[in-house]
């Protein structure tokens, strides 16, 4: 039977690389949400639309191809036959992602895509995101919300980029995304029948083994 793990969390909880972790471990399919809104605002802010155009953004994206690959080892993804998997990476990227997220024609289009993707693997899937929890996989037999303190988020983050940025631009971005990306998803509360793990004092291997354990009971 597929079995999929819905995992959500803020910007620096370790999302990606728990879900990527425990796919490897379960043998399962990986889906990564927000490289898919990247993907989106890397063509908007590829193209000459603006990106606070947003029927003209909603058919843009509508009219492209996107490639999203699956393997928790190596996802790759691409926009109209273009690699884009390093791009959707950048500083630039990640400043204007929450503008295209935020358009609801886009969040329905994805949704959609991420829902057809879920129904797809085999023989399980891990998706992780914002909204996986409630309004993707609300079905989801394991359904985690990853938290973890804003100093511990902002300090993974920071680790990440590579230390080539300083800590107080990485919790300036860090802190804005958790405003702008609100509407999307607030992480004071679980939805009902969400686990919530705190990552804050955990190392990324009791994370995986926590989620592992709920999907082995
Ligand atoms: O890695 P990080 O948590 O910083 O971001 P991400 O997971 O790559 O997601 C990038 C952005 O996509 C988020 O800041 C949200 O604006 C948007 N997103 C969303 O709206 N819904 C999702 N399910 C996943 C991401």
């Amino acid at each position: 039977d597929r079995f999929v793990v819905a995992i959500d969390g803020p910007s620096g909880s370790g999302k990606s690389s728990t879900a990527r972790g425990v796919a490897e471990r379960m043998g399962y399919a990986y889906l990564d949400t927000g490289a898919m809104y990247r993907a989106a605002t890397w063509l908007v802010l590829n193209s000459d639309v603006d990106a606070a155009e947003q029927p003209l953004v909603a058919k843009l994206i509508a009219e492209a191809d996107f490639g999203i690959g699956t393997d928790p080892k190596a996802p790759v993804f691409t926009v109209n036959g273009l690699d884009v998997t390093q791009a959707i990476r950048e500083p630039q990227i990640s400043a204007s992602v929450s503008k295209v997220a935020t358009n609801l024609d886009v969040r329905r289009m994805l949704i959609a895509r991420q829902q057809e993707i879920i129904a797809a693997a085999a023989p399980g899937i891990v998706a992780e995101g914002r909204d996986i929890t409630t309004v993707v996989a609300p079905d989801a037999p394991v359904r985690v919300l990853l938290v973890a303190d804003p100093a511990a988020r902002v300090a993974r983050r920071q680790t990440e980029l590579g230390g080539q940025v300083t800590i107080s631009d990485v919790r300036d971005q860090v802190i804005r995304r958790d405003r702008d990306d609100s509407t999307v998803a607030q992480f004071e509360a679980a939805a009902p029948g969400v686990t919530v793990i705190d990552s804050t004092d955990l190392t990324l291997a009791q994370v995986i083994d926590r989620i592992c354990d709920l999907i082995d009971t």
